[in-house]
């Protein structure tokens, strides 16, 4: 059977990722493949549940934390695993590290604490029990600065879109940590650029892992 295959797609709010999952889910299934696309926090009605809180409520850093790995318990058990083991092509808008760059980097919660949440959340729900991780992790890098511009005026924003620009300066460091310490898994997406050339980027990260021809 086709072996299955984790996609996340990351990056601080206003960098443009989310718009290019239609494109990446339609170049996959024009190979044949079954496309399962979700969202985190999110993915199961539970999960949808605890979004709405954690994109809502004012919570301690922890707590936070706690949610959005509970939601991303849910998430795996329910629907990331079980597709990955059906040989499809899982597209997740964000999954873990937005809780390293967002809650570690951005709110300043303990790291460690989150690699144990993480360990206990992911660990033996990877194809061959070891700790699930995407296999690959499309990172959409932009100037903090550009993405509040985009962001400003294009609808209410949430309890995150509403920090202040040094909030996603620790965010863009979160993710450009991460990037660094798990340098094969990532690739960095210049969202700078116009839309139709962040598109054959996110295409040409695919192909150069061989997945699409
Ligand atoms: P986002 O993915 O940007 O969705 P939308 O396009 O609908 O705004 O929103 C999710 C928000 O949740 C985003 O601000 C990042 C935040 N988040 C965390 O703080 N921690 C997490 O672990 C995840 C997955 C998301």
């Amino acid at each position: 059977m086709t072996r299955g295959l984790f996609i996340s797609l990351e990056g601080i709010d206003g960098a443009g990722k989310s718009s290019h999952i239609d494109a990446l889910a339609g170049l996959f299934e024009a190979a044949g493949r079954t496309v399962r696309r979700t969202r985190e926090p999110g993915g199961t009605p539970l999960a949808e549940t605890l979004r709405t809180l954690v994109l809502s409520e004012p919570m301690d850093p922890l707590t936070e934390s706690l949610l959005v790995f509970a939601a991303r318990r849910e998430h795996v058990v329910q629907v990331i695993a079980p597709a990955l083991a059906r040989g499809e092509v899982v597209l997740c808008d964000r999954f873990t590290d937005a809780t390293f760059a967002y809650q570690g980097a951005g709110r300043g919660f303990d790291t460690g604490v989150l690699a144990t949440l993480e360990g206990w959340v992911q660990g033996g729900q990877g194809q061959g029990g070891a700790l699930l991780q995407p296999d690959l992790t499309l990172w959409f890098d932009l100037a903090p600065e550009i993405a509040a511009e985009r962001l400003a005026g294009a609808r209410l924003p949430d309890k995150f879109e509403a920090q202040p620009v040094e909030f996603f300066r620790r965010v863009a460091r979160g993710y450009a940590d991460r990037a660094a310490a798990d340098a094969a898994r990532f690739e960095r997406i210049g969202a700078d650029a116009p839309r139709e050339a962040v598109r054959t980027q996110v295409a040409a990260a695919v192909r150069r892992r061989g997945w699409l021809a």
